[in-house]
């Protein structure tokens, strides 16, 4: 790769973003180009050719000499992250920022009556800023690899991608950092350990980011020592495709009408960030920060105040260590069983 040669030499930071082809994750790479326009090589890990190349070019338009390269990879399928895993390390020896930020939220469905519940409720601030409370819920579907979609695409797919990433990841007397996007949906009471994929329940959304929330701690755990270490933010209640896909009925110009009461609940909660370049204000704060001084145990939130000052507070995480062990070890045997079936199934796989 031509581009790669001219940076040959520059002491460059190689960052990978999943899900930049819109909202948050496109966000985050315009904010970072803005920061460090000729220090940085980023690569987009987008699912879509199109509208990864549509990103690109939407990057290049206003920072036209920055480096930005693409790699296909859909994190819903165990041989799209390997193959794409693949195709990085043959790209990068070093790999200083992973976003794992590709989320989705499919065929969510709207609680009217717990909303109403929570509206006048002494937790509606919480509601508002959490999601809470039930009225939230998603039907989930079964991948071609037979795994839970909403788990694959926000988790597993990005725990495999770090696993097979490891070799660029960590290296001796340098160090390396995960960025997770997590949620302030994140509830525990949505996740089982028992049940990790959360076949059996109503929130599949709110376990998986949960699950992002404690393998996040584990990864800390089991990789600080190599020098990869692991954050996890929330972008707070930001208006992307994700969140105009809660009320699907409802058309995007309709949202527009109800930014005047958005603005108002802001001044309640801070967590209303509401645009993507607010959103990622955490993401961006994260890549400015030396990871040793981070703690494991916070959730670091982009926040906005009433006056449209944007700001990260770290939050503490509801998470316990022994869980998080249980979880990991889960996880890893998870990627021996799938690694297994590929392997049975296919012999080739397709770096697009
Ligand atoms: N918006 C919010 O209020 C909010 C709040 C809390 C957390 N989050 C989290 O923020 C992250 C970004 O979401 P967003 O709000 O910016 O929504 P978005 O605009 O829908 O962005 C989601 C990104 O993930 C990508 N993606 C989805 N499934 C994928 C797959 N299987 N493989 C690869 N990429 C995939 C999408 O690609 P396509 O362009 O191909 O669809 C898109 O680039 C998600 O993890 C979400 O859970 C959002």
């Amino acid at each position: 790769d031509p581009a790669c040669a001219q940076f040959a030499g520059k002491m460059t930071k190689v960052i990978l973003v999943t899900g930049a082809s819109s909202g948050i994750g496109l966000a985050l790479c315009e904010r970072l180009l803005s920061h460090d326009p000729e220090g940085l090589q980023l690569c987009l890990a987008c699912r879509d050719v199109q509208r990864a190349r549509d990103a690109r070019a939407a990057l290049l338009a206003s920072h036209p000499t920055a480096h930005v390269t693409l790699v296909q990879m859909d994190t819903s399928s165990v041989s799209s992250v390997i193959g794409a895993a693949q195709e990085v390390k043959r790209r990068y020896n070093r790999l200083d920022f992973l976003y794992l930020n590709a989320g989705i939220m499919p065929n969510p469905h709207f609680d009217v009556k717990a909303f109403f519940r929570g509206l006048f409720s002494s937790r509606i601030v919480t509601m508002f800023a959490t999601g809470g409370g039930g009225i939230l819920t998603q039907e989930d579907r079964v991948t071609a690899d037979g795994l839970q979609e909403i788990f694959m695409t926000n988790l597993f797919g990005h725990f495999l991608l770090i696993r097979e990433l490891e070799p660029i990841l960590c290296h001796a007397g340098l160090t390396s950092q995960l960025i997770w996007t997590s949620s302030s949906n994140a509830h525990p009471s949505a996740f089982s350990v028992d049940d990790i994929q959360h076949r059996r329940g109503t929130q599949p959304y709110s376990s998986s980011k949960y699950a992002c929330d404690l393998l996040s701690l584990a990864l800390n755990t089991h990789y600080n020592k190599q020098g990869l270490y692991s954050s996890v933010t929330c972008p707070g209640f930001v208006m992307t495709s994700l969140t105009y896909g809660i009320l699907p009925f409802f058309p995007p110009f309709l949202w527009t009408l109800l930014m005047p009461l958005f603005w108002l609940i802001r001044i309640l909660t801070n967590t209303f960030t509401l645009t993507p370049y607010n959103g990622a204000e955490a993401l961006l704060w994260l890549f400015k920060q030396q990871p040793e001084s981070l703690d494991p145990q916070a959730k670091y939130q982009s926040s906005t105040s009433g006056l449209g000052k944007n700001y990260t507070q770290p939050r503490k995480m509801d998470v316990d260590l022994h869980m998080s062990e249980v979880l990991f070890e889960k996880l890893l045997q998870l990627e021996i069983e799938v690694k297994k079936t590929l392997n049975n199934s296919s012999s080739d796989i397709t770096v697009l």
